[in-house]
């Protein structure tokens, strides 16, 4: 059968992927950050995922504001890195599990959340940077990936709640996966951050801190936080944190927090980074 090893909240800030890029990360203004991710690279070296089901946002890549689904799951064989405006990013093609990818549709759809299907689309930094942040910069991505795409850029995204609730269907899903396989399931975006208008530039790290917090030992008290919260205290692009729900929804049991990293700013952005293990089957 296959199982739900832990979650992974990352930010997924494009200037991260740049500096992996570049080669910027031993330089001073970055240095503190990788070294804050490294210990869940280790992570990721020791528990070795096998598929990693990255719970992400477009940012007017793969769609534009021609059709916008609330929530795409890729199941294509392969996802090629986004032309963002300065050519795709020096990645390894994503390499994806259509056959676990549609065992989750079928699985989720008859639970009644009703995913758009993806044959062909390029994943754009809101995937690649999670990648980068998990596994350096590595000639092939170490896992399989399956991209689980909700819109957060269109008003009206879906709620915290929706997508917690997703994250259990996700999990119904994966353990009713007959192969054994080990998966880890990212929460993206955020953390509080605006990149336009009066109050661009905006980090509000008392609330990004008690969001971490009651993500892992009272999810169900953020489930009710409305947009507006999101917007007035955590920016606009903070609204990305709902994100993060989809994946502790996913979790179950008594979670142990085997890493936390908060760094204040990576671009316009608060830097936020979790791995929770999952504590075992739904109590
Ligand atoms: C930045 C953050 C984002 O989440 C994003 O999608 C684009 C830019 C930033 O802080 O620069
Ligand atoms: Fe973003």
């Amino acid at each position: 059968m296959a199982r739900i090893i832990a979650g992974i909240a990352t930010s997924h800030v494009p200037a991260i992927g740049a500096a992996v890029d570049h080669g910027k990360t031993r330089e001073p203004y970055w240095k503190p950050l990788f070294e804050g991710v490294e210990p869940a690279r280790r992570w990721f070296r020791e528990a070795r995922p096998d598929v990693c089901i990255i719970v992400y946002n477009d940012h007017a890549s793969a769609f534009s504001f021609k059709s916008i689904p609330t929530f795409a799951l890729g199941t294509a064989p392969e996802f090629p890195p986004a032309d963002e405006g300065y050519g795709p990013r020096p990645v390894p093609v994503v390499r994806g599990h259509d056959e676990l990818a549609w065992h989750l549709a079928e699985s989720i759809i008859l639970d009644e959340f009703d995913l758009t299907l993806v044959n062909e689309m390029p994943v754009d930094h809101g995937l690649t940077v999670p990648l980068s942040v998990a596994f350096g910069q590595p000639d092939a991505w170490p896992c399989r990936v399956i991209p689980l795409c909700v819109n957060v850029i269109q008003y009206p995204p879906p709620t915290g709640n929706r997508c917690f609730n997703l994250g259990k269907a996700i999990r119904r899903a994966v353990e009713s996966y007959p192969e054994d396989l080990k998966v880890a399931v990212f929460g993206t975006g955020g953390m509080s951050h605006q990149l336009q208008g009066e109050r661009a530039g905006l980090i509000n790290s008392e609330f990004d801190r008690a969001f971490m917090d009651r993500l892992v030992s009272a999810p169900g008290e953020l489930t009710g936080t409305p947009h507006v919260e999101y917007m007035r205290e955590a920016g606009s692009e903070g609204i990305e944190l709902v994100m993060w729900l989809a994946m502790r929804g996913a979790l179950a049991g008594t979670i142990n927090e085997v890493y936390r990293f908060y760094h204040v700013p990576v671009s316009n952005t608060a830097y936020g980074l979790m791995v929770l293990e999952d504590g075992g089957s739904r109590g």
